[in-house]
């Protein structure tokens, strides 16, 4: 990449801890994004798709691994700093219009809150949240309240509130959750236009499996980690984008790539379904090949790891318990941890 990158992850971690209950969120998460780009982030609930939004928002901390963005390291930032970068540099948009915006205020006066709170005022900041909602296109309803706005147009509204504070980065977690398809269009029309007109990086969470259309690369996540990416494999312009508005015609000519992603450890996520066609587990064959590296099920020769256990657990010495007992059973424990994220890494569930 000739730019520098807008922001990186690098073997980010994210564990919650509820009393005893630990959840790993993110599993050594990977991902680069460039200045300007507009992403959509993909991936079954509970993926770590929020997570990693709140982080890169700086709403969360990471357990481990580097996050920067726009050329800070989030990590290293006080509690202070992070909540100065929070105000100033990323505009949030939430799935439900009701968490973004104040119902008993106007669209207009919705877009100026933000910078009220910041210390603005004046002529500059009406002048600023009217130019907003016209770049949203609705600058005929800067009176309306939430109860008087549709799904789609509230929104656009909040977004235009994401943008008071001039961000460079727009974070939008599944902002099209609640409308219908055709609404969800006219969203992601205004976040290509804001992207363009404004440069600004934009991730978009979606479970819309067509977001693909909308945005130039979209990555999924699946058990904390960046598994794949779908990427358009014409040059990545925004006019290709937006070709793929509302004619059927534009869309047959687009040619979608879907890459798996490599970890930096070298490591990375078959999708389940290659792995059952080919009845490959356990440990496969690579060969080096002209073309690239052929990856090919072995006979199982050697037991698994885990029959290996369970035959120590039916040892006498395991029935007897005692120290050996207690042994097998620590190891047969961990080896539960090892097998579930062995499963992770081969994308299997
Ligand atoms: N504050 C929290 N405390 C404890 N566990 C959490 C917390 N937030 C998320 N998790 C857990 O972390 C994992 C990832 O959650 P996350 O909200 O990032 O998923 P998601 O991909 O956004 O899912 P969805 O598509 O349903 O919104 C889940 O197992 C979730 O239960
Ligand atoms: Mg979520």
């Amino acid at each position: 990449m000739a730019q520098e990158p807008f922001i990186v992850c690098d073997n980010l971690v994210k564990i919650y801890k509820i009393a005893d209950l630990e959840t790993m969120a993110l599993q050594g998460l990977d991902l680069v994004v460039a200045p300007g780009e507009l992403l959509g982030v993909v991936g079954p609930s509970g993926s770590g798709k929020s997570t990693l939004m709140n982080i890169l928002g700086g709403l969360d901390r990471p357990s481990a691994g580097r996050v920067w963005v726009d050329g800070q390291d989030l990590l290293k930032m006080s509690d202070a700093a992070l909540n100065r970068y929070r105000r100033s540099k990323v505009g949030f948009v939430w799935q439900q219009g009701a968490r973004n915006l104040v119902p008993y205020l106007t669209a207009l006066e919705n877009i100026e809150l933000p910078m009220t709170l910041a210390g603005q005022s004046g002529r500059k900041k009406r002048q600023r949240a009217e130019e907003l909602l016209e770049a949203v296109g609705l600058s005929d309803r800067r009176n309306h309240r939430l109860a008087q706005l549709s799904g789609g147009e509230q929104q656009r509204v909040a977004i235009a509130v994401a943008l008071a504070n001039n961000p460079r980065l727009l974070l939008a977690d599944e902002p099209t959750g609640e409308v219908d398809s055709a609404t969800a269009l006219t969203i992601y029309e205004t976040f290509r236009r804001l992207n363009r007109e404004y440069g600004l990086t934009t991730l978009i969470v979606s479970h819309d499996p067509n977001i693909a259309r909308h945005v130039h690369r979209v990555v999924a996540i699946r058990d904390g980690k960046t598994a794949m990416e779908t990427v358009r494999q014409s040059a990545l312009s925004d006019t290709a984008v937006e070709t793929t508005g509302g004619d059927g015609e534009a869309h047959e000519e687009e040619i979608f790539e879907e890459l798996v992603v490599l970890d930096s450890a070298g490591r990375l996520q078959i999708p389940k379904e290659y792995l059952e066609e080919f009845g490959i587990k356990g440990r496969v064959r690579l060969e080096l090949t002209e073309e690239g590296i052929l990856i090919r099920p072995a006979p199982q020769v050697a037991h698994s790891a885990e029959a290996v256990l369970n035959e120590m657990l039916s040892a006498p010495g395991a029935r007897r318990g005692g120290a050996l007992g207690r042994l097998v059973a620590q190891l047969r424990q961990r080896a539960g941890h090892i097998f579930q994220s062995g499963k992770v890494q081969t994308g299997g569930q």
